[in-house]
């Protein structure tokens, strides 16, 4: 599984870079072995009143080199940025492509309690206009308890302690998503990649969850940034 966000459009200068985004997926389609997986999260910028719509250039482009567009899932921010006012709803959320080489071969779905879970529904009547009212007593089963949570993934950003260590990064994401995404698509000893890795945010999950990792960044000091945060974690 490669687990990754790309830098997007030219919303931040890093430590100097240069993004060669089609020699890079082509190279994560090579490696990914068949049922892999490759989540992308990424966002757009809005230049010249537009957004860009480069993520989902990149999506079609992933698919036009092999890849299915297995889901568009949306990285909900629960405090996202002040944004100045241009007429436009403030934006509160990335997007996280999952990309599978063939059909995907693990997926541990994360449950939630379903919010009505044991309750014995009575028989409901309803109108069906051909037929005249018909009785639904059969359907009337208890809620289930639990349910496969939803493809909207909710997260504080840069706030909780374990996403502070992260601060010398000036995009980095939450702990609490790389560890969602590990836990669902790989087992333990898996191998997760992170070809742009900054602070290492998906390294240290996936060797606090037992995958092993390979973490790459074109920036040293970032590089640097991610050994000490799993440092912390092997002591
Ligand atoms: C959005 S940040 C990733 C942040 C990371 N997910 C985290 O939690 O810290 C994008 C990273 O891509 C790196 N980068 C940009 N171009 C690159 C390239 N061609 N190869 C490798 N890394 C690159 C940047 O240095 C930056 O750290």
């Amino acid at each position: 599984m490669t687990l990754t966000s790309p830098p997007y459009d030219n919303l931040r200068v890093y430590n100097g870079y240069v993004f060669p985004f089609k020699d890079i997926a082509q190279e994560l389609f090579r490696i990914t072995k068949d049922g892999g997986v490759v989540i992308w999260v990424s966002a757009d910028a809005t230049i010249n009143k537009s957004e860009t719509g480069t993520s989902f250039k990149q999506a079609l482009y992933f698919k036009e080199i092999g890849f299915n567009l297995h889901d568009t899932m949306i990285f909900q921010k629960t405090n996202p940025i002040p944004q100045i006012y241009r007429k436009r709803y403030n934006n509160v959320f990335e997007y996280m492509f999952v990309f599978s080489k063939g059909e995907v071969k693990t997926h541990n779905p994360i449950k939630i309690q379903c919010l009505h879970g044991g309750l014995e529904l009575n028989g409901t009547t309803y109108k069906n206009y051909s037929k005249g009212v018909q009785k639904r007593e059969k359907l009337a089963q208890p809620v289930q308890k639990e349910k496969i949570k939803g493809n909207i993934w909710e997260y504080v950003v840069g706030k909780k302690a374990e996403d502070q260590e992260a601060k010398g990064h000036p995009a980095p994401f939450p702990c609490a998503l790389a560890r969602d995404h590990i836990l669902s698509w790989t087992n333990k000893g898996d191998i997760v990649l992170d070809p742009m890795c900054g602070s290492g945010t998906t390294c240290k999950s996936a060797y606090q969850f037992e995958r092993q990792y390979i973490g790459i960044d074109i920036s040293e000091e970032y590089c640097e940034l991610a050994r000490k945060r799993i440092q912390v974690c092997e002591v």
